[in-house]
C-alpha cells in the first residue's frame, strides 16, 4: 500500500476536468463534485451526450473534445485557460472496452483502447501538469479498474490498459511527491449503469453503481487514500499471487 499524503484534500471551490465525464462513472462524479460546490467541466466526443449531461447538471460546463486528438486537447487547455483560470483536478476517466481473441484472424487488433485508456491519459496529464503545479493543491485521479490487477482474457487489450494505468499511475506519484499535485487511483469492480459495453448491464451481487463508485471516490480522496478499490475490487487490488491466480482461474473459466 502506498504512503498516504497526511492530508486530507478538500473537495470544494476547485476548477476539475472529467474526461468522458458526460456518462457513466464521470458523469456520477461530476455530479458529486458539482454539489460540493466545485466547477466541473465534462469533456468527451459526442455532443449529444455532453447536452444530455447539461440538462441532468445544469452546473456543468461541457466540452467537446477527443482526448486522443492533439489538436483538441490543446484548444480544449486553451479554453479552460481562458474561461476557467485553469483546474485544480484532472480526472482521467474516458475509456473504452473491446472483446479480442487473437486466435480470431477477422480482422487487425483495434489499438483505440491503447490509445484512449492509456497513451491519451499519460498525454492529457503532461499538458495539465504545468497548470496544476502552479495550484495551491493539486490532483491528478486516475481510473484503472479491477481488471487492471486481474485481467479477464477476453479482454486482453483492455485489461493490459489498466494494468499500465495502475503502473504509470504509481510513478507519477512518486515523481509528484514533493509537488502540491496529489495523485490518486480509481479501482472500480464491474459497474451496471454505464455506457462501457454499448448498453447498461446486469445488476449482479459482484456489480456496482456509477453512484457507488462516486460516493466512494468522494469518501477516498476526502479520507487520505491515494488507491480507492470499490466493492470486489478491493480483493482483486490486495491479492496475493496466488490469490491473483484463483480468481484469474475462476473468472476466466
Ligand atoms: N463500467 C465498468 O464496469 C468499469 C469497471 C472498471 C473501470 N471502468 C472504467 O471507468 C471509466 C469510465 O467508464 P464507464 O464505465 O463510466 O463507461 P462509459 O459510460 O462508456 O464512459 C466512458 C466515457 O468515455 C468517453 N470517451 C471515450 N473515448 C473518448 C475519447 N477518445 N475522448 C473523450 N472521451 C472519450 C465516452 O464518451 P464519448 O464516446 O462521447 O467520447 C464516455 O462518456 C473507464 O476508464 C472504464 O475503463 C469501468
Amino acid at each position: 500500500m502506498h504512503d498516504l499524503y497526511g492530508v486530507n484534500m478538500i473537495l470544494k471551490g476547485k476548477n476539475i476536468l472529467i474526461t468522458g465525464g458526460a456518462t457513466g462513472i464521470g458523469l456520477a462524479l461530476a455530479k458529486n463534485l458539482s454539489n460540493l460546490g466545485n466547477t466541473v467541466i465534462v469533456c468527451g466526443r459526442r455532443q449529444q451526450k455532453l447536452e444530455e449531461a447539461k440538462q441532468k447538471i445544469p452546473s456543468l460546463n461541457i466540452r467537446k473534445c477527443d482526448i486522443t486528438n492533439n489538436n483538441d486537447r490543446v484548444s480544449m487547455y486553451k479554453w479552460i485557460d481562458s474561461s476557467f483560470g485553469g483546474i485544480d483536478i484532472l480526472v482521467n476517466n474516458a475509456g473504452i472496452q473491446r472483446y479480442l481473441d487473437m486466435r480470431e484472424r477477422n480482422e487487425m487488433p483495434n489499438n483505440d483502447e491503447i490509445e484512449i485508456n492509456f497513451s491519451s491519459l499519460v498525454n492529457i496529464s503532461y499538458l495539465f501538469l504545468p497548470m496544476l503545479m502552479k495550484r495551491k493543491e493539486a490532483a491528478i485521479i486516475n481510473v484503472s479498474s479491477g481488471l487492471g490487477f486481474v485481467p479477464l482474457a477476453r479482454f486482453a487489450v483492455y485489461s493490459a490498459t489498466k494494468a499500465a494505468v495502475h503502473s504509470f499511475t504509481m510513478s507519477l506519484r512518486h515523481q509528484m511527491k514533493d509537488t502540491c499535485v496529489k495523485v490518486y487511483e480509481i479501482i472500480p469492480p464491474i459497474v451496471h449503469d454505464t455506457e462501457l459495453k454499448g448498453k447498461p448491464i446486469e445488476k449482479t451481487e459482484n456489480s456496482v453503481s456509477s453512484d457507488e463508485v462516486a460516493d466512494a471516490v468522494v469518501d477516498g480522496i476526502s479520507n487520505d487514500m491515494p488507491e480507492i478499490a470499490v466493492g470486489t475490487a478491493k480483493r482483486w487490488h490486495t491479492a496475493s499471487k496466488s490469490e491473483a491466480e484463483e480468481i484469474f482461474r475462476r473468472i476466466n473459466s
